[in-house]
């Protein structure tokens, strides 16, 4: 089938402004968006910028905008877009040059709610226990791959690029609720300060652009409660 490409290009040292840049290409109903955005790359303009690594979903560094909704490039169809297909950086961040953010933002928020095991206790002989129930309460928030996906559709992050976002709360939610972790309080009270999670207006965008499937906004949610009786 013959396919419309637009995307919104933006070279800083360049451009004015940003523009649309318009292709028309070959492209099979099967093809991932990454797969055309590789072929126009590689076979039509080479300036074009965009991240991606893993191309299966694993790595997190092709989100972008696209037909007006956050996704990973190397995990939407061809077939499921249509014959026109638009292309934007995700919003919300600094836009480095064409589909490419600067994430240092990002990764700031998540930095800050101290996302790694914290427990002072000697190490047992053996592994830290957990059951299978109390690792189930954190399960679905260890499957986030930080690729912004969230972040970057939540319409409070698009009026304060301070929020920490919810990437930033999913990752607390997996150490908070870790049986085995003694740094929650701490994390919650990162949380508990202005830009932390009551920015959070409820909006769902993060739940539907989470290429993970993570119930993002129940997970808030959770955080909320526990912040609530157990304090900060
Ligand atoms: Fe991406 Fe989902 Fe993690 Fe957000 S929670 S950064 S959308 S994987
Ligand atoms: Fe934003 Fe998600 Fe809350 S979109 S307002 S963080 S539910
Ligand atoms: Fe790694 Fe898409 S290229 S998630």
């Amino acid at each position: 089938m013959q396919i419309n490409v637009k995307i919104k290009r933006y070279n800083p040292e360049a451009d004015a402004r940003p523009y649309w840049a318009e292709y028309k290409l070959e492209a099979r109903g099967s093809d991932r968006v990454l797969d055309v955005i590789n072929h126009l790359k590689w076979e039509v303009d080479g300036t074009l910028a965009f991240r991606r690594s893993c191309a299966h979903g694993i790595c997190g560094s092709d989100a972008m905008l696209i037909n007006g909704v956050n996704r990973l490039a190397c995990k939407v169809l061809v077939k499921d877009l249509g014959e026109r297909i638009t292309i934007e950086p995700i919003r919300g961040l600094p836009v480095l040059k064409d589909l490419i953010v600067d994430m240092e933002p990002f990764f700031d928020s998540y930095k800050a709610v101290l996302p790694f095991f914290i427990n002072d206790d000697p190490p047992p002989p053996g592994e830290r226990y957990q059951s299978a129930e109390d690792r189930a309460v954190f399960d679905e928030t260890t499957k986030c791959i930080l690729c912004a996906a969230c972040t970057t559709s939540c319409p409070v992050f698009w009026t304060n690029g301070r929020y920490l976002g919810p990437a930033a709360i999913v990752n607390a939610h997996r150490f908070i609720f870790d049986s085995r972790d003694q740094g929650a309080a701490e994390r919650l009270g990162v949380l508990n300060q202005a830009n932390g999670l009551w920015r959070c207006r409820t909006a769902y965008n993060c739940t539907e652009a989470c290429p993970r499937d993570i119930p993002i906004t129940r997970a808030i949610e959770e955080v909320k409660r526990a912040l609530l009786w157990r304090g900060a």
